[in-house]
């Protein structure tokens, strides 16, 4: 039941999912589904850099998790035929760990920084003249006697991925060529991405189930997949194998998605700030500490879609509910605001 009780909502990584190497992943843009602007810039910049023969702009992708921006880097490499690095802020603890990873690069391959604004700052100062000049300063000896080499390295690319640019140091995030913003996909996109993927792994899946899921994965892929995923252990235990409505339908519920692709948390989101708050205008951290969850979390993970989709709103005194979260937790609406 361990599964079950994750947030399925949270677009974390399932352990499964962490390393690159992932059958559902598609290998080249055109097999890639949705982000149809992203893909035409991109079309553009790749075509152009080859043209050229030099490596593509530094990169950087912000968005919520789970939209396809690692996937997206994935195919930048594989486009460009080069080599495709995967590292994360997180996992580069020390400045030269930073710099062993440059220096092994080869022409034009892409370097991917997952969650990049996390990176400590003395590892984000190696990447400056690195993405700058393709060349980092080493410092030889200690004390009087020390001096600064430099070090030349070979014409790469940088891609980066945050879940909100703000989060980045203005000289970190003035290096790079191009900010793409990942937007959330439509149902539509996302059952033709449910559609391969149960191609890619053999279920069936009917039409009608496909939207099913889609409807309820909040716009993301990742969470698609997911659900695909767990709707056939349901189809495979339970029933023939076949992934029809009903069966999606029961493995959603046993998710606690809602008809709408809300989680628990969601919910519990929405509920507390029209029942503990009064649906008056709550600060982030009042709402954090009230829902015993991280600030962080709630900003780049719900807040995202529950604004897209006109749950609540920013006023500048703090997100209310709207009336869309009165309706969808069954509440009456207040007085003063009905
Ligand atoms: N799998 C996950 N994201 C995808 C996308 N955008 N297109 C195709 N398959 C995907």
């Amino acid at each position: 039941m361990m599964a079950d009780k994750r947030r399925i909502v949270t677009g974390e990584r399932e352990q499964q999912e962490v390393t690159y190497e992932n059958k559902l992943r598609p290998r080249t843009l055109d097999d890639y589904i949705g982000q149809e602007k992203a893909k035409e810039k991109l079309k553009v910049t790749i075509e152009a850099a080859k043209k050229r023969g030099e490596a593509l702009d530094h990169l950087l992708f912000y968005g919520p998790p789970g939209l396809g921006k690692t996937t997206l880097a994935g195919i930048i490499a594989n486009e460009m035929g080069v080599n495709f690095r995967v590292t994360s802020g997180p996992a580069i603890e020390k400045p030269g760990e930073m710099a062993a990873i440059l220096n092994s690069l080869q022409t034009g391959d892409v370097l991917f920084v997952d969650e990049i604004h996390r990176l400590a700052r003395q590892v984000e100062e190696v990447l400056y003249p690195a993405m700058e000049d393709f060349a980092i300063d080493i410092l030889i000896g200690k004390g009087a006697t020390s001096r600064s080499v430099r070090l030349n390295l070979p014409h790469f690319t940088l891609i980066g991925a945050t879940t909100r640019a703000g989060m980045l140091t203005a000289p970190l995030r003035d290096r790079f060529g191009v900010l793409q913003k990942m937007e959330f996909y439509t149902t539509e996109e996302l059952t033709a991405i449910l559609k391969r993927s149960a191609n890619v792994l053999r279920v069936s899946l009917d039409d009608e189930a496909a939207v099913q899921l889609a409807a309820r994965s909040r716009g993301t892929p990742r969470l698609a997949n997911r659900m695909l995923k767990r709707a056939r252990d349901y189809a495979q235990v339970r029933y023939d194998g076949n992934v029809t409505v009903d069966v999606a339908r029961q493995a959603l519920d046993l998710l606690d998605v809602d008809n709408r692709g809300l989680d628990a948390t969601d919910r519990q989101l929405l509920k507390t700030m029209i029942t503990v708050f009064g649906g008056s205008p709550v600060g982030l951290e009042t709402l954090a500490a009230s829902l015993g969850e991280d600030s962080g979390t709630i900003e780049d993970v719900y807040e995202p879609y529950l604004l897209k989709e006109g749950y609540i709103s920013r006023t500048p005194r703090g997100r209310i509910p709207t009336r869309k979260a009165y309706d969808h937790m069954g509440l009456p609406v207040p007085e003063e605001e009905a």
